[in-house]
């Protein structure tokens, strides 16, 4: 039978991701040891209370409003309403399976431009090649800490085409965000060329200070913040994702609702009520949360001093689990070596170490600039949280993040050795 394949979708090959998995899995079935900083997912195990809601919601059967459950927006809208200083109702809220997938609806929905800084999460750009969206890159410096000043994102405007902004802060993969100076200066230029933003703010509340801050709050009438619980609550596998809206695009998310209404209808009942518990705070979860971004913050920090102290750029972060790693100091002598490109960097890196880095071509950067994502979470998450006090210094690190510590000390040697 002949494959008739969507042409947007067919020959795309393996995704750099998966190619390193199979590497690193094929090493370890020699007995060589990995370091895998490769995959960025949470290291900190689910709060109680959400597991107990969860327990005591198994009961709950019945499909729900595609929108999303009616009390578990009302506690969305509050929860960031609240933190942000910005009146949001539970009607503006839509829930479903993970962000990735509203992020994916929307572009669906939109026939607009997209413009995407990068570096930048990896699915961004496929969603737009899926769809057959113009997608337009613009590509960030070391020296701008990889973010989108509003002086650049006006030099690439003009006309009369309709846009949507993509941005990530805290980023993935840069690990830093924006000054409420930055979110400003975007939300005006933002205002002037009226963009819809969509505004991943799903490390917002892995702030490493605890200090986000929304673009909402500059530009209400055109973000929408995009959220859930994957990040903040260690809860990547029960897919739940938020978008609110603001209240001049309720055609938009009328819209999306209803594709959402004939494809995946509505998210897990159990899960759903779950999240209540989640979005409703309390001590527990924010003790919870100050002392995994007071960890996240420790360990982040450490690897960078050591990534800069051997000559690597590194930005120190701000946020989230990751450092995004330049190697340009060393590029003339690995160039010599047959290193040609970022995924050529990470097999051998992978190869020569066992550390497992993503390269910069899976953020959509050019693929012969030698950069790569060290993704900081090998480490156990629950102990760690268990054990950390007031203060994480570096005698917490070396006793629950041993291999952490071991990755980044031979990747540093590798790249001492590779100097000369
Ligand atoms: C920047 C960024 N946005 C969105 C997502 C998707 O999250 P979700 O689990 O809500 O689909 C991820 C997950 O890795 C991410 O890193």
């Amino acid at each position: 039978m002949k494959q008739n394949i969507n042409p947007n979708v067919a020959g795309k090959g393996k995704s750099p991701t998966l190619r390193t998995n199979e590497l690193s899995a094929a090493m370890e079935a020699e007995g060589k040891e990995i370091f895998r900083f490769g995959f960025g997912e949470s290291p900190f195990p689910v709060p109680e209370e959400m597991e107990k809601a969860l327990r005591r919601n198994a009961h709950q059967k019945s499909y729900l409003p595609v929108q999303g459950l009616p009390e578990l927006r009302e506690e969305v809208a509050r929860f960031t309403g609240s933190r942000e200083g910005l009146s949001i109702s539970g009607d503006q809220v839509m829930i479903g399976p993970g962000s990735k997938e509203l992020m994916f609806l929307l572009q669906l929905c939109l026939e607009t431009e997209v413009l995407i800084p990068t570096p930048c999460w990896v699915s961004y750009v496929p969603h737009g090649v899926i769809l057959g969206r113009s997608t337009r890159l613009i590509n960030t410096t070391f020296e701008e800490s990889w973010l989108l000043s509003g002086e650049r994102l006006a030099s690439e405007l003009g006309g009369e085409t309709p846009r949507l902004l993509i941005i990530n802060y805290p980023g993935n993969p840069q690990g830093t965000t924006y000054s409420q100076k930055d979110l400003k200066a975007l939300a005006e230029v933002a205002r002037e060329n009226n963009l819809i933003v969509m505004s991943d703010e799903i490390y917002g509340e892995l702030h490493h200070d605890g200090a986000h801050q929304s673009l909402a709050r500059y530009y209400p009438e055109g973000t929408i913040i995009s959220s859930g619980l994957s990040k903040w609550c260690g809860a990547g596998g029960w897919r739940l994702g938020t978008f609110i809206f603001p209240k001049e695009l309720s055609w938009l998310r009328e819209t999306i609702c209803s594709v959402a209404s004939e494809t995946y209808s509505t998210v897990s009942a159990p899960i759903q009520y779950a999240a209540i518990s989640a979005y409703r705070g309390g001590e527990a979860i924010e003790s919870y949360l100050s002392t995994s971004r007071r960890i996240l913050k420790a360990v982040g920090n450490w690897a960078t001093d050591r990534l800069n102290e051997i000559g690597l750029a590194v930005r120190r972060p701000e946020g989230a689990f990751y450092l995004f790693l330049d190697f340009s100091s060393i590029a003339s002598s690995i160039r010599t070596r047959g290193i040609e490109t970022s995924t050529s960097l990470c097999e051998k890196l992978l190869e020569e170490t066992g550390v497992v880095l993503l390269s910069g071509e899976a953020f959509s950067r050019p693929q012969e600039e030698l950069t790569a994502r060290l993704a900081y979470v090998t480490f156990d998450g629950a102990e760690a949280l268990t054990a950390a006090g007031d203060s994480v210094g570096d005698s917490f690190l070396r006793t629950y993040c041993p291999k952490l510590i071991e990755g980044v000390e031979r990747l540093s040697s590798w790249v001492e050795a590779n100097a000369i």
